[in-house]
C-alpha cells in the first residue's frame, strides 16, 4: 500500500469539479503557436550541442504549456521506478523542489516542523507557505515529539521536514525514529536526500529507501547537482502528490522546463551511479581513514562524504583554508553566519577519486 495522502484531495477535487485541473500533455505535432521559442533556436537546434548529442538545449516553455516532452516523462517514470515510488516530478533544481513542495502542500492552518540545521531551500519553502512553522533541535526526535505532543488535537495537517544527510555536518537523520513519531502524531514526513543520492545504499538509492521505509514517507526530494554530477531535482511520492504539485507548486508551474540535454544527463546519471560500487567502497574507506585520524581540531562524526572540522572564528578558519590551498588542497571555509558562531569550520568533501595519499596529506594539516 502506498502513502495515504488523501488530504490533498480537497484542493484537487475543487479543480476537477471546476474543470480547471492542470494535466501535462505532450506536443501533438501541430503547428506551433504555443511555445516561447520565438526565433526557433530550440526547435531548429541552432545552439551547438556537439557536447550533448542530439538533445535540445531549450524546452520552449513551462511543462504545463509547451515545455512538456516525451523524454522528461520517460525519465520521471524511470526515477519513480528506481526510487520505488508511484510517481516522480522533475524540478529545475533542488532549491525549486523544496520551495515548490513546502509552499504548495502546507496551507494556512497547517504546521511545519523542520530540523534546525535544514538547508536554506527548506527554510525558504517554509517561509513561502502560509503554515505556522517551528524548528526542532537537530536530529532530536524527543524535542520533535515534545513539540508534536503539545499540539494534540490539532485540526490542520502537520509536516515534518528533514535532510537525510546534512549538508554542513554530514550526519544522518534518524529516519526510522522520525517515521515512528510522525505516525504516532499523524504528521507527514518530507525527506531531502540531496547529499544521500548516489552515495548511500547499495545502488546509491538514498537513506529512506535503503531502510525500506519509502512507503511511510510523504515525499522525498532528490537533487542531481551533487553525487549524480548533473543538475535538477525530482520529488518522489504518490501519483496524487504529483498531480497536486503540477497544479499548485508555483516553482514548477511558472518556469521554463529543463531542456532535453539536462534531462538526458539525469537519465544517464541514473544508469551510471548505481553501478559505481567500487567507487562507493573506496569512498567509504577514505571516509573511515579521515574519521579515524587523530587531529588537533574537533572533527564532526560523519560516515558520509561531508566532513566538518571545526576551527572557531572566521579569521582563523579562513587562514587555515588559505594555508591548505597554498599547499594544493582545495578546502573551503564555512563562516559565521552560515554556521553558528564558534562552529566555523572547514567543510571537507571526500570523493571516490581522492587517493589515500591525498587524504593523508590533508589529515597532516589538521
Ligand atoms: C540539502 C540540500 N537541499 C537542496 C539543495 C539545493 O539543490 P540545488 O543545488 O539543486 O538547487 C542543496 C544544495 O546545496 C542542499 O544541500
Amino acid at each position: 500500500m502506498g502513502y495515504d495522502d488523501g488530504f490533498l484531495d480537497k484542493k484537487l477535487n475543487e479543480r476537477i469539479e471546476g474543470n480547471f485541473l492542470r494535466r501535462l500533455t505532450l506536443s501533438s505535432g501541430l503547428i506551433d503557436f504555443c511555445s516561447n521559442d520565438y526565433l526557433g533556436i530550440a526547435t531548429n537546434h541552432l545552439i551547438n550541442n556537439s557536447f550533448t548529442g542530439r538533445e535540445a538545449h531549450g524546452s520552449k516553455g513551462a511543462r504545463t504549456l509547451a515545455g512538456n516532452y516525451t523524454l522528461i516523462e520517460f525519465t520521471e517514470a524511470g526515477i519513480a521506478q528506481f526510487h520505488r515510488a508511484e510517481a516522480a516530478l522533475i524540478f529545475n533544481s533542488g532549491y525549486n523542489a523544496n520551495t515548490g513542495l513546502l509552499s504548495a502542500v502546507a496551507q494556512r492552518g497547517d504546521v511545519i516542523y523542520y530540523d534546525a540545521l535544514s538547508h536554506a531551500s527548506i527554510r525558504d519553502g517554509v517561509r513561502l507557505s502560509f503554515a505556522e512553522s517551528f524548528s526542532f533541535r537537530h536530529n532530536d526526535v524527543n524535542d520533535l515529539e515534545e513539540k508534536l505532543r503539545s499540539r494534540n488535537a490539532f485540526s490542520g495537517q502537520i509536516f515534518v521536514v528533514t535532510e537525510s544527510v546534512f549538508s554542513m555536518d554530514g550526519d544522518i537523520a534518524p529516519i526510522s525514529e522520525l517515521i515512528s513519531v510522525c505516525m504516532k502524531y499523524g504528521a507527514h514526513l518530507i525527506v531531502d536526500e540531496a547529499h544521500a543520492i548516489g552515495v548511500i545504499g547499495d545502488n546509491g538509492e538514498g537513506v529512506v529507501q535503503s531502510l525500506g521505509r519509502e512507503n511511510e514517507v510523504f515525499a522525498r526530494v532528490y537533487t542531481y547537482g551533487k553525487a549524480p554530477g548533473c543538475h535538477g531535482a525530482a520529488i518522489a511520492g504518490s501519483t496524487k502528490l504529483k498531480s497536486y504539485l503540477i497544479n499548485f507548486s508555483r516553482s514548477f508551474v511558472y518556469t521554463t522546463a529543463l531542456p532535453e540535454s539536462a534531462v538526458k544527463a539525469i537519465s544517464e546519471a541514473y544508469s551510471i551511479f548505481p553501478v559505481l560500487k567500487t567507487e562507493r567502497k573506496h569512498l567509504s574507506e577514505m571516509i573511515c581513514l579521515f574519521q579515524s585520524a587523530d587531529m588537533g581540531f574537533e572533527k564532526l562524526k560523519s560516515t558520509t562524504p561531508v566532513q566538518g572540522v571545526i576551527v572557531p572564528g572566521n579569521s582563523e578558519v579562513k587562514k587555515l583554508a588559505t594555508r591548505l590551498q597554498e599547499n594544493s588542497l582545495d578546502v573551503r571555509p564555512i563562516l559565521y553566519p552560515s554556521v553558528p558562531k564558534g562552529k566555523e569550520r572547514l567543510r571537507i568533501s571526500i570523493h571516490s577519486f581522492n587517493t589515500k595519499e591525498q587524504v593523508k596529506a590533508l589529515i597532516g594539516w589538521l
